[in-house]
């Protein structure tokens, strides 16, 4: 059975208290919408749509950023869960198989738990996600005969018997297309909220003599975002598993509470990260890799056998093959460093190529930045290049040559060469003495003129 994912994405989230739509809230590194996204994804959709209304342009960038190929619907205004539906109808125009109802701000959905959703309805023409709450506060309340969903009733339209229900809507509904969007136009406001209830089309299909059922999931999985509290929760609650995945995986984490993760990371075995290591998105880490404590990483590539840190920055685009030492107070972005290359103190090292077995001294600078223009350092290999040496991009060092410390080097250097580009040293004899002579005398001087 083909899929379509149909992505509700446009409340304003008044409760986060933010100028950024709420479903572009970050968790784990990844906005919201895109959570939804990769859960969705477990139902190899055919085609995906995001209703968007709030910050719709922003939602749009985000959810596209995932997946191009994704189509957004606009909802200009929010009329309600089924309205909001309705307006995926143009994009889902030729599409005959199931649609798939997510939730923007719902990021724990299992892709096993969709599987299921799905399957159910071999069962079932409308088939509704259902959890068991600890506190069933202001849920959708499910109103079931045996395995048989009657309707759902709203929290504000439900009864004191219907309140004390505590099997709940978590949202998420699947029908067929054609038969949805038809439930969908028969749905109509007249409730609490004046609100058109996506919830409706279980009621309205008992009526045409449809049948409706639930699969029952964890609530955790349910648990949605409205709050900065409910959002640091759910951080919480990611990097947990996180943790727990990385150490099932093989990886040590010495002090595994300290350690930040992204929704994308992946470390090999055997990898080795110490205390306080943050890892932004984009980054992957291969087995036997040591990231010390410290360092901050995103979107870059750390092979086997590679050292990190303490207190490197990795931005993207950083490459380090295997073997690489990277150390205290280095930062490196969009940089490829070759095997065995050492880059240990103090330096940044930006748009550039090192070549293998390179040792880059303390204190390096590549200048890549003109004000305007970036541009690119290319080192060979088995290079050495002084410490405090400034690369004054664009600039290639040849294979085996050197520079000077504190050298300024403008212009490129031949395989094998020594570049020295600094004022020769003077020495003065005795200068030393007399200066300072003459200073601290100068300084009794005015002392007693007070
Ligand atoms: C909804 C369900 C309720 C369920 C609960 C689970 C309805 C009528 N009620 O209630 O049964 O227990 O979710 O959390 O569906 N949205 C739009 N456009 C709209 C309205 C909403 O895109 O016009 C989006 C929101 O941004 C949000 C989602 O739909 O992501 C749910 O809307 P929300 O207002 O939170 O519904 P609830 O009142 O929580
Ligand atoms: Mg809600």
């Amino acid at each position: 059975m083909s899929i379509a994912l149909v992505i509700l994405a446009a409340g304003q989230g008044t409760r986060m208290n933010s100028d950024l739509p709420k479903v572009l809230h970050p968790l784990g590194g990844a906005p919201l919408v895109v959570h939804a996204l990769k859960s969705g994804a477990a139902l190899a959709p055919e085609r995906t749509v995001v209703v968007t209304g709030h910050g719709g342009v922003a939602v749009a960038k985000a959810a596209r950023g995932w997946d191009p190929d994704i189509l957004i619907a606009e909802q200009a205004e929010q009329l309600g869960t089924a309205h909001a539906v309705a307006q995926a109808k143009a994009a889902l125009e030729g599409f005959s198989g199931d649609i798939v109802v997510l939730y923007g701000d719902t990021p724990f959905i299992s892709g096993e738990t969709l599987e299921a959703l799905a399957a159910a309805r071999a069962a079932h023409d409308v088939v509704v996600l259902g959890f068991e709450a600890a506190d069933p506060g202001r849920y959708g309340r499910l109103v079931t005969t045996g395995d048989r969903l009657e309707r759902i009733v709203e929290f504000k339209d439900a009864s004191e018997a219907e309140r004390a229900i505590t099997l709940c809507n978590s949202g998420v509904l699947t029908a067929d297309a054609a038969t949805l969007i038809s439930l969908i136009e028969a749905v109509g406001n007249a409730n609490a909220s004046g609100e058109y209830y996506l919830t409706d089309v279980v009621g309205l299909s008992r009526d045409r003599g449809l049948s409706a059922g639930v699969v029952v999931c964890d609530e955790a999985e349910t648990l949605g975002i409205n709050t900065r509290a409910e959002l640091m929760a759910a951080e919480a609650r990611l990097q947990a598993r996180m943790r727990a995945e990385v150490l099932e995986d093989g990886v040590t984490l010495i002090a595994p509470e300290t350690v930040h993760f992204s929704h994308d990371t992946v470390i090999g075995r055997d990898a080795v990260i110490e205390p306080n290591v943050v890892f932004a998105p984009g980054v992957t880490i291969e087995s036997g890799a040591r990231i010390r404590s410290f360092s901050h990483l995103e979107g870059c590539h750390v092979s086997r056998g590679a050292i990190v840190g303490p207190f490197a920055r990795l931005r993207p685009g950083a490459e380090l093959a295997e073997d690489v030492h990277v150390g205290n107070f280095v930062e490196i972005k969009n940089a490829q460093i070759a095997e065995g290359a050492k880059v240990n103190h103090l330096s940044y090292i930006g748009d550039a190529d090192v070549g293998e077995k390179t040792n880059i001294g303390a204190g390096t600078i590549t200048c890549n930045y003109d004000g305007v223009f970036k541009h690119r350092t290319t080192i060979g290999r088995n290079v050495f290049v002084g410490s405090n040496t400034m690369l004054v991009a664009p600039v290639k060092l040849g294979d085996r040559s050197m520079t000077a410390s504190g050298a300024v080097i403008t212009s490129d250097v031949p395989d094998g060469a020594m570049a020295v580009a600094r004022a020769p040293q003077v020495n003065k004899p005795g200068l030393a003495v007399r200066l300072m002579d003459k200073l601290r005398a100068r300084k009794a001087q005015t002392k007693e003129g007070k």
